[in-house]
């Protein structure tokens, strides 16, 4: 009988089951989109239990595609979107409230009360500024707007997880016995986790009025959390290993040493550097995240580029615009031209992250004249993201002090060739993407692997990475250097548009 690990990737967009081999190859998937939730202007939801609904079913559709059952899975591992905040009652099981997604604006209030004119005010702790991005705020926003919360959570009544802890609680058996637990990747997200000491921290959680009790315990990202109740198809199976999605793709990219990184093209693009033991304080708009933790094992750090809106922009220019009808139209439209034509788009939809960290940013296409057509704006739609990937990739070099030679690609958006080869241009340096560019499940099956054994150490992944294809720079330095300074001068013009 072969054995497998199969990862739970519970995304912004999807939630997907992948069987994975030893030999770090994807087996057989299932996947499952759910809706999103766009109840005001800036808001956007998720339903906890469509999403859970979901997971049981996409992990029934990996087992049968692959032909295979339980007895043949070694450990689940969980990889997720990582700020989403889900709120619920563990009496009950049931969500006090939607869970409010990463992307949601609507805790800028909130920030600004408990920033008071400093949103820097806990970064030397948690590595993170104050802004709406992170599940902290969130939390608060659920206890102060949803009538009953506050006394339940007073009461010890409600519990908070990111999606991790959400899926990880349900499969481990929910109100009868549910582990309540998240990683150090996913900690590290909330604004309250003491990046030192690794727990939470008590001071910060007063200041925000959140009870402790409503907290996950926090483990290590590779570790066996609890097994899979006997409701599961995967029941009596270990949950061994969670990473938030972009960690998960760093480990998956076999990213496991200070000095190497990767760069995830998703809904948004997020650039992770990993800094080993070292925790480096950004002073260009990058985050300090946790890497990875591997049991009792020092953690690993990392510098974090996070990046809003990328993908998701495609996306919106079919689902709001009609540009194209599919995702992969918009590469075809974007070869109808040479160039953008002076057309310079700033997707500053959910403010502005790294390295700006503006949240009075709001979207602008700049440049216009009547020469420009669909194709233009195509085109500068797939430049935004290349753009937006450089200023992160200049910070990462400034707070680093050594330039990056290469960059290791992975997610949706890297099948578009026309956006890698912009993308190495107007970098000036390789970009790389491996064989297996499902980074992100494998990510996470590696994490539960190693906890049970399935492979013995980190030298046995490396040998797992393999390089698919690489596209080299073909554009003057002068060239390049314009086109950024066009770019900077076209952000420049999505600031303060908050009324
Ligand atoms: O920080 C947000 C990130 O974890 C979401 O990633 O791939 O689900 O869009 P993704």
């Amino acid at each position: 009988m072969t054995d497998y690990i199969l990862s739970i990737d519970q995304g912004t967009t999807s939630t997907r089951a992948i069987v994975v081999d030893h030999a770090g190859s994807i087996v057989s998937s299932g996947q499952l989109e759910h809706e999103q939730i766009f109840p005001q202007a800036g808001w956007v939801e998720h339903n906890p239990k469509e999403i859970w609904d979901n997971t049981r079913e996409v992990i029934g559709q990996a087992l049968s595609k692959a032909n295979i059952t339980r007895h043949n899975i070694k450990a689940v591992g969980i990889t997720n979107q990582r700020e989403t905040a889900v709120v619920w009652d563990k009496t009950t099981g049931d969500p006090v409230y939607n869970a409010i997604v990463w992307q949601d604006t609507r805790t800028q209030p909130i920030v600004d009360r408990i920033a008071d004119g400093n949103v820097e005010r806990f970064k030397a702790k948690v590595g993170l500024p104050l802004a709406t991005y992170f599940s902290g705020t969130k939390i608060v926003w659920i206890l102060e707007n949803v009538p009953g919360a506050r006394e339940k959570a007073e009461a010890g009544d409600l519990l908070f997880g990111t999606t991790d802890s959400w899926v990880t609680w349900n499969l481990t058996g929910g109100i009868d016995g549910g582990v309540h637990v998240t990683d150090v990747t996913n900690a590290s997200r909330t604004l309250f986790m003491d990046l030192e000491t690794l727990k939470w921290d008590d001071e910060i959680l007063g200041i925000f009025n959140v009870p402790k009790s409503m907290m996950p315990v926090i483990k290590s990202s590779s570790e066996i959390y609890g097994t899979v109740s006997e409701s599961s198809l995967l029941r009596e199976v270990p949950v061994a290993g969670i990473l938030g999605d972009q960690q998960a793709a760093t480990f998956g990219q076999a990213a496991f040493d200070a000095g190497e990184s990767k760069n995830t093209y998703g809904t948004g693009n997020f650039l992770i550097f990993n800094t080993g033991e070292e925790i480096i304080h950004s002073k260009n708009g990058l985050l300090t995240t946790l890497g990875y933790q591997l049991g009792d094992n020092k953690p690993h750090y990392a510098l974090e580029g996070s990046i809003a809106v990328t993908g998701s922009l495609v996306q919106w220019l079919r689902d709001n615009i009609g540009l194209i009808k599919t995702a992969a139209e918009i590469e075809d439209l974007a070869k109808t031209v040479d160039d953008n034509g002076g057309v310079y788009f700033v997707p500053a939809f959910s403010g502005l992250f790294a390295p700006y960290w503006r949240s009075d940013a709001r979207g602008a296409l700049v440049g216009l004249t009547r020469f420009v057509n669909k194709g233009h704006i195509a085109r500068a739609a797939l430049e935004a993201t290349a753009f937006q990937t450089r200023e992160v990739l200049d910070a990462v070099n400034a707070d680093s002090g050594v330039d990056l030679t290469e960059l290791k690609v992975d997610g949706g958006m890297i099948a578009n060739n026309t956006l890698m080869q912009f993308q190495a241009d107007i970098l000036g340096v390789p970009v790389i993407r491996p064989v297996v560019a499902e980074t992100t499940a494998l990510g996470a099956a590696y994490a539960a692997g190693l906890a049970v054994g399935f492979w013995s150490d980190l030298d046995e992944l490396r040998a797992n990475w393999q390089e698919d294809s690489r596209w080299t720079p073909n554009m003057e330095t002068t060239e390049r250097e314009r086109q950024m300074r066009l770019w900077k001068k076209a952000v420049t013009k999505t600031f303060d548009w908050i009324d």
